[in-house]
């Protein structure tokens, strides 16, 4: 589905002001009316320029991405981009702790993945199994942007124009059957790509593959989004590349990356971090600023903008991060304390 009004939930991204650069890029956009993938590229990298000056620290990079062909998010929507998180740090603080556990790491250390080839597998209780490679990923679906905030359960978060299309048209294609009640998500196993599977200390004591799970209805969800791009351009190998999960109800390590694998299962699947730590980290994980985290507070967040650490941008955490009228039927009756 292209989310084509924006939803009260979409708009109240005035907390901090930040990223000038997609707003600008937008007016642009409007004031000459359509111009193409590759045009916008190019003012977008003009202007990041001064960006990424400030991040000279990052590595050399290794691993191109390219641009992508997109179906723009409405400039409604995009008038919130003003507050987005720059691509600088999209792009160098982050979590895959296949490429290590600090948040520097994966970028440094996942510049040589090979994403092709790659292949996807659909299996389980469905009529249509199915196999996508890598280039069926870019093809399949024609792509839209979706601007979203990204909630880690840490406590911090970004606003990301993330490209993607939504799971339930893969999920549809394979048809799944009465039996298939959840959906369960893997990551690449290849410990010689990924440093953090072999040596245990680095990829923070997991037990790989990194695997994910969600409810049926929550998979068919119209927000849930299967991205394969970040403002504009295929993903780098940092936040997931070929293609990922972006759940945006939920806290972050619901969004798995570099997925090889999806299938439609019965019962409840285990997930990576219930598993390794069940008391803190559950199998919902929706962002819940009224139940903490045994060892911090969920109540308000750090929205990570251009400013350094010591920005003013502490802001409350919303219900569902703030998609409650997109989903919080889902959970009418349940006891979120129990089910977090
Ligand atoms: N997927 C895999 N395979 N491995 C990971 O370590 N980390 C998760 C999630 N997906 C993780 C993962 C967590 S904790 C977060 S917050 C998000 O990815 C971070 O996504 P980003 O680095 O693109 O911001």
């Amino acid at each position: 589905m292209l989310i084509k009004s924006p939803k009260p939930s979409a708009l109240k991204e005035n907390q901090v002001t930040d990223e000038g650069i997609y707003q600008s890029r937008r007016t642009l956009l409007k004031s000459l009316g359509f111009i193409g993938a590759s045009g916008l590229l190019a003012q977008t990298s003009t202007a990041n320029a001064g960006l990424f000056d400030l991040f000279k620290k990052n590595p050399v990079k290794a691993f191109t991405v390219s641009p992508l062909k997109y179906q723009q998010a409405p400039l409604e929507i995009s008038v919130t981009a003003q507050i987005l998180t720059p691509e600088a740090k999209v792009t160098s603080h982050n979590n895959f702790y296949e490429f290590g556990a600090q948040k520097s790491q994966p970028a440094q250390l996942a510049q040589q993945f090979k994403v092709k080839p790659w292949q996807l597998t659909i299996s389980g209780h469905c009529n249509n199994p199915l196999t996508l490679d890598y280039d069926d990923l870019f093809s399949s679906f024609e792509l839209e942007e979706r601007i979203y905030r990204l909630r880690c359960v840490e406590a911090w978060s970004m606003v990301i124009p993330w490209l993607g299309f939504s799971l339930t048209k893969l999920l549809q294609k394979a048809q799944p059957n009465s039996r298939a009640k959840y959906v369960v998500f893997e990551t690449l196993y290849d410990p010689e790509q990924m440093p953090g599977q072999k040596n245990r200390r680095l990829g923070g004591g997991i037990s790989y593959p990194y695997v994910e799970g969600l409810r049926i209805d929550e998979a068919m969800n119209p927000l849930t989004l299967m991205s394969v791009g970040l403002y504009g351009k295929t993903l780098p190998p940092q936040n997931g590349a070929p293609i990922r999960l972006v759940v945006p109800w939920k806290y972050g390590f619901k969004s798995i990356k570099s997925i090889v694998a999806i299938k439609f299962v019965e019962q409840q699947p285990a997930n990576t971090w219930n598993t390794l730590i069940p008391n803190e980290y559950g199998f919902y994980a929706n962002v819940n600023p009224t139940v903490d985290h045994p060892r911090w507070s969920q109540a308000s967040e750090r929205r990570i903008t251009s400013g350094g650490l010591l920005a003013r941008n502490r802001i409350k955490t919303q219900m569902f991060n703030g998609y409650g009228e997109e989903v919080a039927e889902l959970y009418k009756g349940m006891d979120l304390s129990k089910y977090y």
